[in-house]
């Protein structure tokens, strides 16, 4: 890294301010002393074997902590359990049989409180229903469901019964449904008549329609009534039912019993697709019995849970922090988790802060471009509502800049709740690098340390590790609980993607920089995947989304800071001959890519070229689109995402992958 670069950086991270946890944090938390660091960091594998038997209930234990075949990793082995068992039954009875598991509001202010002992009622019955309607052990069932509480329901149904479930987050169009359903052969979906955004119907059911057109795979649908109008609703009567009509026939058939499956610790528990550098999504495989300790540890050590909190992570169940941060890990740990249709600026945009007061929430999990947005629209909007029942504020899916940190304890947390800036991946299915409540002094933009047990680490060019101060490639040399097995039916893209950059060492794909202290600041992503608003896009992905527009002859798409999501979408495209390249045109492409692939991939700035760069082997240079499209941003970034340093690290990865 050159000195200038260095130098850029440190005037960026000029941030020496500090917070360390308060003394009533650390005499009652969860975790008090340091030394688990280095006790984890002398046996990893008998750290999380301890943790093992203390996170989780098994039918039988484990004979093998690890295995570890480079690149493929088995935890647990010869473990059964299950992980609807972990999250619902071994509440269910005795104290917190009557404790709220879901708090949930729906959009239109809707609310629904089910206790550990309703849910048991509900995902036992669920999971009935699904075995009613044929599904089997093995089988992958595809959920499109709003933020509703069938979508928990059903995700620990299958979970239940040893079905992988593949949620798809309900703003995914059509296309990328049936893409997700024929990669993984899924061959139920359950969704519903329609969500609510913003006061209007997502069409949920149509959509799904229009997936199960374009597979052939799907046997049964089950859809869930949210929005109401039945009739407006098309139901295939040989593949379609409504859930209640096939709760009832389950009911009715006497078949409700169904006991927790007792599934092996590496069973599949889900696949969830996320892009990547290539143009088709990766199914990204986890199973049982790693995922749910980490998960659950981390949440509990992370947060510093309590009896009594009231925890809400804002994410959709969707992405992997909605399943690891809503589902999986709070309620193995027999949390009340807060669920939320809606939006953050509907019905106004004091909406969350309403949230919180109204249900007391004490444990707040969000994204930092929600922070940013909060950040603009004016502290009126929290000043409204009395957010003292918080104690612990949290930020996951993309650096949060220092600004946006101080602004959030301060307005949000009162100054007086710790802030968890949490690092972690689709991938590596908890979380990896973050303070823990109890432990950390934190430092306004950085996520802290590697949790114990999380061989993490920055390297240079040559795999070697960087010294203090130095920035590089954020890497994990040893294999952790939560890890993805493989990317779904591809080993040798798993080994290429992960694995391959330095052998044997997993490559997160991120810059990142060690401060003089140990910090660490995560810098962004090098590689060809965008992170807008907190949410995964892969260029390749949105490129070939723009070449499939018959007016179009090639496409190249970077990001571009952006002050309120981060990155942003900047698509370049050149057009087939005697095509007029408008404004029209522009606005088409666009809402074509928002259609193929879902409003969240809508290009903020497209530009027309007569030309794109390129190598003479005809790569694209896309350092050189940046440096056109950064010239052309206005004003300054506030944002850490696309400072000098990563800049330069990001074009010596091109320079050697490319
Ligand atoms: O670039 C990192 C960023 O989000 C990427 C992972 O995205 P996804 O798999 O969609 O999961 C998001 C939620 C876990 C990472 O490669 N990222 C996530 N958390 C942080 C972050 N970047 C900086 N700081 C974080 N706390």
């Amino acid at each position: 890294m050159s000195q200038s670069a260095t130098g850029a950086f440190d005037a960026l991270f000029h941030e020496n301010r500090k917070f360390p946890p308060s003394s009533e944090v650390t005499a009652h938390g969860n975790i008090s002393d340091p030394a688990i660091y280095e006790q984890a960091r002398q046996d990893p594998e008998a750290f999380w074997d301890a943790r093992a038997r203390e996170q989780i209930d098994w039918f039988h234990p484990w004979n093998q902590i690890l295995d570890w075949k480079p690149p493929f990793a088995k935890w647990f082995i010869g473990g059964t359990l299950n992980a609807s068992y972990n999250c619902v039954d071994r509440h269910a009875h005795g104290t917190r049989a009557n404790k709220p598991a879901i708090i949930f509001e729906g959009e239109p202010g809707d609310q629904r409180v089910i206790t550990y002992a309703q849910l048991l009622e509900e995902v036992t019955l669920a999971a009935a229903m699904l075995r009613h309607l044929g599904v089997q052990k093995g089988d992958k069932v595809a959920i499109y469901l709003p933020m509703i509480p069938e979508a928990v329901i059903s995700m620990l149904a299958c979970a239940r019964i040893g079905a992988p479930h593949t949620v798809v987050f309900g703003g995914f169009s059509p296309d990328s449904l049936a893409d997700r359903i024929n990669d993984c052969g899924a061959n139920f979906v359950i969704t519903a008549d329609g969500g609510w955004r913003r006061g209007k119907v997502v069409p949920l059911k149509d959509n799904a329609d229009e997936a199960m057109a374009k597979t052939d795979h799907v046997k049964r649908c089950v859809v869930v009534r949210r929005v109401g109008d039945a009739a407006a609703i098309h139901m295939d009567p040989d593949r379609d039912i409504w859930w209640h009509d096939a709760e009832a026939q389950t009911r009715a058939a006497g078949t409700t019993d169904c006991p927790p499956e007792q599934l092996d610790s590496e069973h599949p528990l889900f696949i969830l697709y996320t892009s990547g550098s290539t143009g088709k999504p990766k199914g990204i495989l986890h199973t049982t019995g790693g995922y749910m300790v980490q998960t659950s540890l981390t949440h509990k050590w992370v947060f510093d849970l309590k009896e009594n909190d009231v925890f809400w992570c804002t994410a959709d169940v969707g992405w992997v922090t909605g399943h690891s941060y809503i589902v999986y890990g709070p309620l193995a740990n027999g949390a009340t988790c807060v669920l939320f249709e809606g939006t953050p600026d509907y019905p106004d945009k004091d909406r969350f802060w309403s949230m919180i007061a109204k249900h007391k929430v004490t444990i707040f999990y969000t994204a930092p471009t929600a922070i940013r947005s909060f950040m603009r629209w004016g502290d009126e909007f929290p000043a409204r509502h009395d957010l003292t029942s918080l104690r612990l504020i949290g930020t996951v899916g993309e650096p949060i800049n220092p600004e946006a940190w101080i602004w959030y304890h301060q307005t949000i947390g009162g100054s007086r709740c710790p802030i968890v800036d949490t690092w972690w991946q689709t991938e590596t299915g908890g979380i990896m690098i973050s303070p823990i409540a109890s432990l950390t002094t934190t430092k306004p933009g950085s996520a802290t340390f590697p949790f114990p047990g999380i061989d993490a680490d920055i390297v240079d060019e040559q795999g070697d590790s960087v010294p203090l101060g130095g920035g590089g490639y954020l890497i994990v040399r040893k294999p952790w609980p939560s890890m993805l097995r493989t990317i779904w039916g591809d080993d040798e893209r798993y080994k290429q993607t992960y694995w391959s950059r330095f052998e044997n060492i997993y490559f997160a794909g991120d810059g990142c920089k060690r401060d003089a202290e140990g910090y660490y600041w995560l810098l962004g992503r090098v590689d060809d995947v965008l992170n807008v608003s907190a949410h995964r896009i892969g260029t390749a992905e949105l490129e070939s989304a723009l070449v499939s527009h018959p007016k179009v002859a090639e496409a190249a798409v970077i990001g571009i800071p952006d002050e309120i999501t981060g990155q942003a979408i900047a698509a370049f495209v050149t057009v087939r001959s005697g095509i007029v390249a408008d404004d029209a045109l522009a606005q088409e492409l666009r809402a074509h890519v928002a259609k193929a692939i879902g409003p969240i991939a809508r290009p903020k700035v497209l530009r027309f070229t007569a030309e794109l760069p390129k190598t003479r082997s005809g790569k694209i240079m896309r350092r050189l689109l940046r440096d056109v499209a950064e010239g052309r941003v206005t004003g300054d970034t506030t944002t850490l995402t696309d400072p000098s340093v990563l800049a330069e690290i990001r074009s010596q990865y091109e320079a050697t992958e490319g």
